[in-house]
C-alpha cells in the first residue's frame, strides 16, 4: 500500500505484523475486502473496475492488470512504472487520481484508485463536441496546474490526452493512466522510450524517441486545441499521414478560433521542444509563471482552481 509518510508507513506495517499473528495472513487488504461492480474502462493490459469496499462501503476504481498477459506482452515494466509513479505523486494534488492500496493475488495485480465518477473527458468531448471558451480554460488552467505538480516531483506523464483526463464528481480533472509515466533520474532530464498516442505524440518523439518535460507541454497545446476547436490539431488518414503532419507542423485553426487560446496554442505546438512557452534550453527549470501569466488565463484564480465552483458545462 502507499502511505503519507514514514511514520504512517512504519505504523501500518506493525499493525499488518499483529494482524498476519492474529489471524495468521499477512496481506493488509486483499480482493477479498472488495465487492466488484461494472468496467469503467478497458485498457491494453488492464480493466478498470468500479469496487466497494466491504467494510466501509466507500466506492474506488480498481485497475485489474492480468498477470499473465502482462508476462506475454513484456509489459511488466509498464505496471511497475505506474506503481512507483503514482507512489511518487502520493495523495498530492487534488488533480491526480490516488492510488490508496496496492495488493495482488495468483493472477493479477490490483490498484485501488480515486473513482472519477464522471469518466473520461474524451468521451464528454465526443458528446460536446466541443467546450466553451470558458470551460476550455478552466480545464486548460487544471492541466497546466496538474502538470506543475507533477513536474517538480519530476514526473512526466508523456500519455497526456483526453481520455487520460477523468472528471470526479464535480467535473474537476483527475489525471489517470502513469502506465506511460516516468521519473526522471535527479540528473538526467531526459528520457528515452517511446510512448504516447498519434494525435497527441510531439515531434522529437518521432525522430529521436526522446521525452521530456517538454513532450507533455506539446500534449497541452493539442488539448487545448481540440477542447475549444472540437477537432484534433493534427489528424491524417492514417497515422503514418499524422506523424508526417506533426512532423511539418501541418496544422490550422478554424475560423473564429478565439485569439488569446490561439496564442498560446502557438507557442505550445512549437518543433523545438525548448522553445516552447516556460521550457527552456535542457537542464533548466520550467518557468510556469509563463504561462500562468498568459492573457488567455487572465481571468483564472489560480488559488481557488481546485475549491470554486466549475463553470457549467457548455
Ligand atoms: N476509468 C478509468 N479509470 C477510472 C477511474 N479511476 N474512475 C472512473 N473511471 C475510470
Amino acid at each position: 500500500g502507499y502511505f503519507e509518510t514514514e511514520d504512517q508507513a512504519r505504523d501500518a506495517e506493525v499493525r499488518a505484523k499483529a494482524r498476519s499473528q492474529s489471524r495468521s495472513r499477512n496481506a493488509a487488504v486483499t480482493v477479498e475486502d472488495f465487492r466488484f461492480g461494472k468496467t469503467l474502462g478497458v485498457g491494453s493490459y488492464s480493466t478498470v473496475k468500479l469496487a466497494t469496499h466491504l467494510a466501509s462501503a466507500r466506492v474506488f476504481a480498481i485497475k485489474v492488470i492480468d498477470k499473465g498477459h502482462l508476462i506475454a506482452k513484456k509489459k511488466q515494466q509498464t505496471a511497475l512504472a505506474e506503481k512507483d509513479v503514482l507512489k511518487r505523486l502520493g495523495a498530492g494534488h487534488p488533480g491526480i487520481v490516488r492510488m490508496w492500496y496496492t495488493f495482488q493475488d495468483q493472477w493479477c495485480l490490483y490498484f485501488v484508485l480515486d473513482l472519477a465518477k464522471n469518466g473520461e473527458m474524451k468521451i464528454l468531448l465526443n458528446r460536446m463536441g466541443s467546450l466553451s471558451l470558458e470551460c476550455s480554460r478552466y480545464y486548460s488552467a487544471q492541466l497546466v496546474d496538474i502538470i506543475r505538480y507533477m513536474h517538480s516531483k519530476n514526473v512526466i506523464h508523456r500519455d497526456l490526452k483526453p481520455e487520460n483526463l477523468l472528471l470526479d464528481a464535480d467535473f474537476r480533472i483527475k489525471l489517470t493512466d502513469f502506465g506511460t509515466g516516468k521519473v526522471l533520474d535527479d540528473d538526467v532530464d531526459k528520457a528515452n522510450t517511446w510512448v504516447g498516442t498519434a494525435q497527441y505524440i510531439a515531434p522529437e518523439l518521432l525522430s529521436s524517441k526522446e521525452t521530456s518535460k517538454a513532450t507533455d507541454f506539446w500534449a497541452l497545446g493539442c488539448i487545448i486545441y481540440q477542447m475549444i476547436s472540437g477537432r484534433f490539431a493534427f489528424q491524417g488518414l492514417s497515422e503514418f499521414l499524422t506523424f508526417e503532419k506533426i512532423k511539418k507542423l501541418e496544422y490550422s485553426f478554424p475560423d473564429g478560433f478565439d485569439e488569446s487560446p490561439k496564442d498560446l496554442v502557438q507557442r505550445l505546438l512549437v518543433r523545438d521542444p525548448s522553445a516552447r512557452l516556460g521550457v527552456g534550453p535542457p537542464g533548466s527549470e520550467i518557468d510556469f509563471d509563463a504561462l500562468t501569466s498568459h492573457p488567455f488565463f487572465a481571468s483564472i484564480v489560480w488559488e481557488m482552481l481546485w475549491t470554486s465552483q466549475p463553470p457549467a458545462l457548455e
